[in-house]
């Protein structure tokens, strides 16, 4: 290390704080700030872009440091080059990261200053994501950060509210004072949950979600039942609880595997369903319906097995309730999420539903031969979500990729419901 830079250090954490070009890169200034002000030493890089919107004067005056930009930059070669920046730092910060920075970052792109850093740092890294809400919710930046997330980078934000393009929805940057806080308490050896927790909007919140089908018996061997597998409803699940939700399935007959480490309850038929979630619904805050419920089942079940006799046989059928229709309906009812699976006519059919049955969200799904290889039973969905006001349209990705990006989507307008803002709300 170089003597001038020894100069500036407080013997508190070193952090590296990465500014790429987005908006919010004029809170990092007061980022900086409080990360000193909290005791620690910052270096600052800057990308390119992020010159347009903080001059890199500002922040060496706030950091005390020369601020560096360019990866060929003989003068700071001399000192402290980027390997060394990159063994220097105890943590690296990213503030704002941008949806262009984090796609390089998942891909390893080394291009400049910054994104060659980050490949060659042993140090923990810390994203605070900034962008548009759309760019947030696209499915590439889902599968970016999904990818991120499984090698360790921890997130802190975004956050939901209104952005600086005058859109509404999950993008914003986290604020300077609440990333300084998760950093310094990162850098601590006890803190990384204080992270976490920054990263888990649904964290404390209860899920109650049905997957799987159901069987409607005939006789006690045979049933009437359809080709959900589950595969949907527990992703969902399990990427609802990644955001930091407690959740509890009520799952009928699946073929896929449910996810180990969530509270399942097996049920058979649609009123077991109804059963299992009308007893637990006034402690859940949202409810997603996610199970394809029959809607009818046989009248009068037999009791043993039927014996075939006669040339023709007729079936009895009666209405099944509407689990998610009546826990929608309740006085003081969870936010609710329903699923449709649709053969045509998708968003007229979905938008009449979500109307219907007075849920805040429904994520409708083509099945049959319009679905093509995706849907029932497929690793692949493509889903049309609707809320009052409000569609995205999620194209058609594996499932678990298509969870995390609906689990957001979730998260972001359970928010925008309990902030009040939300006119298909309970009231
Ligand atoms: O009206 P439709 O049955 O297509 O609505 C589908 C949605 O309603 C799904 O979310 C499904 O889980 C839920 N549902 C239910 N109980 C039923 C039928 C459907 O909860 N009996």
């Amino acid at each position: 290390m170089i003597a001038g830079d020894a100069a500036g250090e407080s013997g508190g954490p070193r952090i590296l704080l990465g500014i790429s070009g987005g908006i919010a890169a004029y809170k990092a200034a007061e980022l900086v700030r409080r990360l000193r002000a909290g005791g620690a030493t910052v270096r600052v890089v800057m990308t390119a872009a992020a010159q347009a919107f903080i001059t890199p004067l500002t922040l060496q005056g706030v950091s005390g440091s020369p601020v560096r930009t360019a990866l060929l930059d003989a003068t700071a070669e001399a000192g402290m080059d980027h390997i060394e920046l990159a063994r220097w730092a105890e943590q690296v910060l990213v503030a704002p990261a941008t949806a262009h920075l984090i796609a390089r970052l998942a891909h390893g792109l080394a291009d400049d200053l910054l994104t060659t850093l980050l490949l060659a740092t042993a140090a923990p890294v810390t994203l605070a994501p900034a962008m548009n809400q759309q760019m947030w919710l696209h499915p590439a930046t889902a599968a970016n950060i999904a990818l991120l997330q499984a090698r360790g980078v921890q997130l802190v934000g975004p956050e939901a509210g209104e952005q600086a393009c005058g859109e509404v929805g999950p993008g914003r940057m986290a604020e300077p004072a609440t990333i300084a806080a998760a950093l310094l308490a990162g850098v601590a050896p006890a803190g990384q949950p204080a992270l976490d927790q920054l990263a888990r909007p649904l964290q404390g919140r209860r899920v109650l979600l049905t997957a799987g089908a159901t069987h409607e018996a005939l006789d006690p061997v045979r049933f009437i039942g359809n080709r959900s597998s589950g595969k949907m409803g527990y992703a969902l699940a399990s990427a609802l609880a990644g955001l930091g939700a407690q959740v509890t399935i009520v799952s009928g007959p699946a073929s896929a595997p449910p996810p180990p480490d969530l509270s399942l309850l097996r049920v058979e038929s649609a009123l077991e369903m109804h059963r299992a979630v009308m007893q637990r619904v006034a402690a859940c805050d949202l409810f997603v319906a996610v199970a394809a419920v029959a809607d009818y089942r046989p009248a009068d079940p037999a009791a043993v097995k039927l014996k075939k006799g006669a040339a023709e046989l007729e079936l009895r059928l009666v209405r099944n309730p509407d689990i998610l229709g009546e826990v929608a309906a309740l006085p003081r009812a969870p936010f609710t999420v329903g699923f449709a699976a649709e053969t045509d006519d998708l968003e007229r059919h979905a938008a009449a539903k979500l109307a219907a049955k007075r849920m805040q969200m429904i994520a409708a799904n083509l099945v049959g031969p319009a679905a093509a290889g995706a849907g029932f039973s497929a690793d692949d969905n493509a889903l049309l979500v609707l809320w009052r006001g409000g569609r995205q349209a999620l194209p058609r990705l594996p499932k678990a990729d298509l969870a995390n990006v609906l689990a957001g989507l979730i998260a972001a307008r359970y928010q925008v419901f309990i902030d009040g803002n939300d006119d298909a709300g309970a009231s």
